[in-house]
């Protein structure tokens, strides 16, 4: 009897000594970053710096699971997710931002809007971006950077010199409206397809072409299935790096103020990369040369944006004329 007193009473002590010698971890907050292109774009190496300077910068309290490649969810179920809160935090093209019920992101869809990265960096970077970006709080949404991927290729299996090319052609377009318009200006019949549906569509004939930054091309293969592409860099194509507000609002003050300053880092790296990593993807595919690439002589350019230029009137009303102006003011040279 005393000796099973004595043996508990040293199991107590024995207990309270681990208690005090290691005191209780607090686990880490589970950040869920889903995407759906390759870990090798500019995207994709964006969300593994952030998931690198997060876990520093908050001292491992933040656990950063990056999932790229629609491995969790494709383009319209990830905007879904974050909403219920399935997933902390996407980067979706800005193209994809219609569904929410934010037209005014299709902005970045007009063709021929931005001359340059730096051009576009008046609007990502300042007031415009924030007044945008305003626009999702009441979708439980907040907007914490634009990232950079690049400016589109066209791309089929019939050269596309001019807009009588694309007559009659099925074309794969993100989930936008004034990218449909763009097709139809063309000439082309647009279809709405997932990102990670595409490189089969193409494969089979489902579509005949589509149009996406080199990096996105090259990373999905597309150029094995795309016998011509046209260097017309006739539109942008980013991101909006996106969190459930939720979500962030409850971080405690100091975890936040190391996602932020991480998500500031991993901002200017993404943008530093973003026109280099385009550049190789470009020399990759013409040094694998299943594709022919095509440069628009200055006439061809000047049809293109001749049968573009509707596009702009005919979006207004759906992107907001004061959208529309605000980035047209911001990029006046
Ligand atoms: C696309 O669907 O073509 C792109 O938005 C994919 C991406 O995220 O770059």
């Amino acid at each position: 009897m005393l000796t099973r007193r004595i043996l508990g009473a040293l199991a107590g002590a024995t207990a309270l000594t681990l208690a005090i010698a290691a005191p209780a971890v607090a686990e880490p907050i589970v950040l869920k970053f889903s995407h759906v292109v390759s870990p090798d774009t500019p995207k994709g190496k964006g969300a593994a710096k952030f998931e690198e300077l997060a876990e520093l910068y908050t001292d491992g309290a933040v656990d950063v699971e990056v999932y790229p490649n629609s491995q969790l969810y494709k383009d319209k179920e990830e905007l879904e997710a974050l909403q219920l809160g399935a997933v902390q935090m996407l980067a979706p093209s800005l193209a994809k931002f219609g569904p929410l019920g934010v037209q005014d992101f299709e902005v970045f869809d007009l063709p021929f809007i931005f001359p340059s990265y730096d051009a576009l960096h008046k609007v990502t970077q300042g007031d415009v971006g924030k007044m945008l970006f305003d626009k999702l709080a009441d979708k439980g949404i907040a907007g914490l950077a634009y990232w950079d991927n690049g400016f589109k290729v066209m791309s089929a299996n019939s050269p596309l010199h001019v807009p009588d090319d694309f007559l009659g052609l099925k074309m794969r377009i993100q989930s936008s409206k004034v990218l449909e318009a763009e097709m139809n200006a063309l000439g082309a019949v647009p279809q709405v397809m997932a990102f990670s549906e595409v490189y089969q569509a193409l494969q089979t004939g489902v579509v005949d072409g589509t149009e996406n930054p080199p990096s996105n091309m090259y990373t999905q293969k597309m150029n094995e299935v795309q016998s011509d592409a046209t260097l017309s860099y006739h539109g942008y194509l980013g991101y909006a790096v996106i969190v459930n507000k939720q979500f962030w609002d409850g971080l405690p003050e100091d975890v936040r103020a190391g996602l932020e300053k991480a998500m500031a880092e991993a901002t200017e790296y993404a943008n530093g990369i973003a026109k280099e990593e385009n550049d190789k993807a470009l020399a990759a595919m013409m040094e694998t040369g299943t594709t022919t690439f095509h440069e628009l002589t200055e006439e061809e350019r000047a049809e293109w944006i001749a049968a573009l230029a509707p596009v702009h009137e005919e979006m207004a009303d759906r992107i907001g004329a004061e959208t529309i102006a605000a980035v047209k003011a911001a990029t006046a040279e």
